[in-house]
């Protein structure tokens, strides 16, 4: 049974985060007993965790689900009966597609336009329903008068659609520019998925604000219509291929990059500018070599993603430890991979 994990964070200029149901840190979070309502209110990162159900080859061979939900309270159970928890369980499709939404990702959009910094990654295991989660499969933005209860919008295109709901809405005297970027990280290389043939360069930022992406392009866009066609071209050109555990699974990192900026010309604060981004990441799944019966080139692929995702784990572990993150100095290593 597909099981994926989805980590948001709000903290202007923060970092990133994800996990998946096995993974040890699955039950540190603001539900945590340990944590006084003081701590709670402060952690930068919330995990969702969504189960799919069970997809047309596993029906066929007669799998059943392992994991059980929990009615009351936020966790799951696995058959080994080894008890999860996590801020927010969704299982099933349709509704809980949009109460994911509505609860973890909806706030950060609004976030967004107020000058806060978001990233909402999706991570789990191969075949576990990333890509179809953050709607950056093939049919990515597709109308959004399509949805239906067996297949509903992805995350991406739902933030679209609020973020120029609520830029309408916005007072008549205030600007508002927005670009959008994507690209893949596939074997430790950098793609820009606007421009598939160019490359994409890391390098320290010049005011020393982090890490340039020097080469990706950012795509001014005026509609929604527009942010939806860079989301479909970029997910076009995306490396996918045929595993033995998903017929059509991401073999790369990718990341689709919002940027909003508000120029406020209202007698409060005229001239005021407001910048924030909003990453949106579907990671290429966690794989076992045994289970996905890879090999030659996609044997390489599977080592490198690993490899990303290992990083990444690392660096959540390190943020999510609060001695460590509040130590002057202290390191977190965010230069293992490229993904980091
Ligand atoms: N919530 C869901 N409801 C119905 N079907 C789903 C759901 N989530 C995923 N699926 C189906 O499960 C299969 C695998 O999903 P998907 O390709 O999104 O997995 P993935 O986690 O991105 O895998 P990989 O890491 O290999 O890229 C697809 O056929 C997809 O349509
Ligand atoms: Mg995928």
């Amino acid at each position: 049974c597909g099981v994926e994990a989805m980590e948001m964070e709000t903290e202007a200029g923060g970092r990133v985060a994800a996990k998946e149901n096995v993974d040890p840190v699955a039950n540190r979070g603001a539900i945590s007993p340990e944590m006084d309502a003081h701590e709670e209110k402060e952690l930068p990162v919330t995990v969702a965790l969504m189960v799919r159900p069970l997809v047309g080859a596993e029906l066929v061979d007669g799998c059943r689900e392992c994991v059980s939900v929990h009615a009351t309270e936020p966790s799951v159970s696995l058959v080994s009966e080894h008890k999860f928890t996590y801020d927010h369980v969704y299982h099933g499709s349709g509704a809980s597609e949009k109460a994911l939404y509505a609860q973890c990702v909806e706030p950060l959009v609004r976030g967004l336009l107020g000058g806060y910094n978001a990233t909402v990654l999706a991570y789990g295991q191969t075949g576990s329903g990333k890509t179809f989660t953050m709607g950056t499969a093939r049919d990515a933005s597709r109308d959004f008068a399509s949805e239906t209860e067996r297949e509903p919008l992805g995350v991406i295109p739902r933030v679209m659609r609020t973020l120029f709901e609520r830029v309408a809405a916005l007072p008549g005297d205030t600007s508002v520019a927005i670009k959008v970027g994507f690209i893949e990280i596939h074997k430790e290389e950098i793609r820009d998925l606007l421009r598939p043939k160019s490359a994409v360069t890391l390098r320290d930022a010049p005011d020393g604000g982090g890490v340039a992406l020097v080469g990706a392009r950012e795509k001014e866009v005026r509609t929604i219509e527009e942010m939806a066609k860079a989301l479909r071209d970029g997910s076009n050109a995306r490396a996918t291929a045929a595993t033995g555990m998903n017929d059509r699974s991401s073999r790369s990192h990718a990341i689709f990059t919002i940027h909003v900026e508000t120029v406020s010309a209202g007698a409060d604060a005229p001239g005021d500018v407001t910048r924030a981004k909003m990453h949106l990441v579907d990671l290429a799944g966690s794989e076992r070599a045994k289970r996905t019966k890879a090999e030659g080139a996609r044997l390489q692929e599977g080592i490198q993603i690993n490899k990303g995702l290992l990083a990444l784990g690392n660096v959540i572990s390190a943020l999510g430890d609060d001695k460590r993150r509040r130590a002057k100095g202290a390191h977190v290593p965010y230069r293992d991979s490229k993904l980091t």
